[in-house]
């Protein structure tokens, strides 16, 4: 038997796009026009970066990684390194940009293993957060939209790998 999905639209295209417009001011302010290293965690940042960056006017460098976690409990998440980086980011100011924080154990791993690279400075910006879920505690530096725990797919977040290309984040109804 298939299961039904229901979508939910939670935030819309243009709060979306008004959102971001706004993080991407208050990370400017941040690094007040030192050069930044922007690192996507693949998939899932692929369209949040790409809007992001255009919001960044300063001297900026994309690149990208890839991760992946399993959960074979509720309680443990695993997470591997299936893509390195290609750049050297020893004395840069690293600003990593996920789809979402849950439980925080991806990004407490990511933070560990960027750490010993040794970044003049290492920053977490996410498009969501679910802080009820939290099971490491993890610093996010800049957010775009905290929510409850639901789960949600949608400009590029995904159920299965699905639903990534949706240009709205919605909340999946399981029925
Ligand atoms: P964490 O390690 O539990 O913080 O999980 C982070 C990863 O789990 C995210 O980068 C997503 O890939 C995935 N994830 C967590 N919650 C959701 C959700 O509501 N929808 C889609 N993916 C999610
Ligand atoms: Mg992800």
């Amino acid at each position: 038997m298939t299961k039904q999905q229901t979508l939910k639209v939670m935030i819309s295209e243009e709060q979306l796009a008004e959102r971001i417009q706004a993080l991407g001011a208050e990370i400017q302010a941040h690094y007040n026009g030192e050069p930044v290293a922007v690192i996507g965690v693949l998939k899932g940042c692929f369209l949040f970066l790409a809007d992001l960056c255009r919001e960044l006017h300063e001297d900026v460098t994309v690149d990208f990684l890839g991760l992946s976690s399993y959960r074979g409990t509720a309680s443990t998440g695993v997470v591997r390194l299936t893509s390195d980086l290609k750049v050297d980011i020893q004395g840069r100011h690293v600003l990593i940009v996920e789809d979402i924080v849950d439980t925080g154990l991806t990004m407490q791993y990511l933070l560990k293993m960027l750490k010993t690279r040794e970044p003049a400075s290492l920053a977490v910006c996410t498009l969501l957060d679910k802080p009820s879920r939290r099971k490491a505690s993890v610093h996010v530096d800049f957010c775009g939209f905290s929510i409850q725990d639901r789960f949600v797919v949608g400009y590029g977040l995904d159920l299965d790998e699905r639903y990534r290309n949706l240009p709205y984040i919605a909340e999946v109804l399981f029925d």
